[in-house]
């Protein structure tokens, strides 16, 4: 069984205590929202779970093996991968070229025939199949959101974390998107999925984690998170797409 144990994380930059001894359990294949207001830790987490930043304390586990030593490849391997708020797609290269790149960084005797039916199979599910000989530079923002998931799956690791999917993405690609968190969670893995659009956590989440100046301030089911009354303090005066969620009105009755 899939299994992510993180234990008292805490990173500073200069004096600013950015992740002040977080901790969580993830078991099995589970969709859990990460959220709280801008500048709480989210993706500074998200960087120390990728080995991208090293953490000063605390200790994280992937599948009973510690990972917080590791580099980001070895990390990725060991079956963690994540997207990013700021996509990264290689501009220079085709949709089809960027899709290789994280199958051959992780197996460069990869079978070449088997690589390109899953990345072809990956296009079509992504509804980017047209654009699989283009530059990634001619991608637009929301396509290339798309291309960071295909990125991923190409990947597929135990545990995926998605930094902000749904940024700029148009109304009509987020549709897809949807299925596809739901179809890669449906085959098995763990997703921690990080978004300021309330309505999508609230749809495809059965646990929400909170990050509040960082600290891991609730973590529990979605409908008791958002009558905590720390989360709707954490949450007053900030202007979220709430709709949906009921935590505006909570913050109604609490104020
Ligand atoms: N490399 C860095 N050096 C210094 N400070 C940093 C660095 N990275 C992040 N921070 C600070 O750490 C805090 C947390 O930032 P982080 O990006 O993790 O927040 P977030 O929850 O992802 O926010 P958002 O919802 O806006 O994406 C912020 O105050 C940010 O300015
Ligand atoms: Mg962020």
């Amino acid at each position: 069984m899939i299994t992510l144990d993180v234990k008292d994380i805490t990173k500073t930059f200069g004096s600013h205590r950015v992740l002040k001894g977080v901790s969580f359990r993830i078991e099995g294949p589970e969709l859990v929202g990460l959220i709280g207001p801008n500048g709480a830790g989210k993706t500074t987490l998200t960087n120390v779970l990728d080995g991208a930043i090293k953490p000063d304390g605390g200790t994280i586990r992937l599948n009973g093996t510690r990972i917080d030593p590791l580099h980001p490849y070895e990390i990725a391997r060991a079956g963690l991968g994540r997207t990013f708020q700021v996509t990264r797609a290689f501009r220079r290269m085709t949709v089809l070229e960027n899709l290789y790149v994280p199958a051959m960084a992780m197996d460069a005797r990869v079978n070449h025939k088997e690589m390109e039916e899953k990345a072809n199979e990956i296009l079509a599910f992504l509804t980017i199949d047209h654009l699989r000989n283009e530059y990634g530079r001619a991608l637009s923002g929301g396509q290339q959101k798309l291309l960071e998931l295909g990125r991923l799956l190409m990947l597929n690791p135990d545990v995926y974390i998605l930094d902000e999917p749904f940024a700029g993405v148009h109304p009509s690609l987020m549709a897809t998107i949807y299925k596809w968190i739901e179809r890669v969670n449906g085959e098995g893995k763990a997703i921690i999925l990080i978004s300021h659009q309330m309505e999508s956590i609230f749809t495809l989440c059965r646990r929400l984690l909170v990050l509040n100046f960082g600290d891991l301030i609730a973590d529990g089911p979605p409908a008791i998170v958002k009558n905590d009354p720390a989360v709707i303090d954490a949450y007053l005066g900030v202007e979220e797409d709430m709709s949906g969620t009921g935590l505006l009105t909570q913050e109604a009755t609490h104020a």
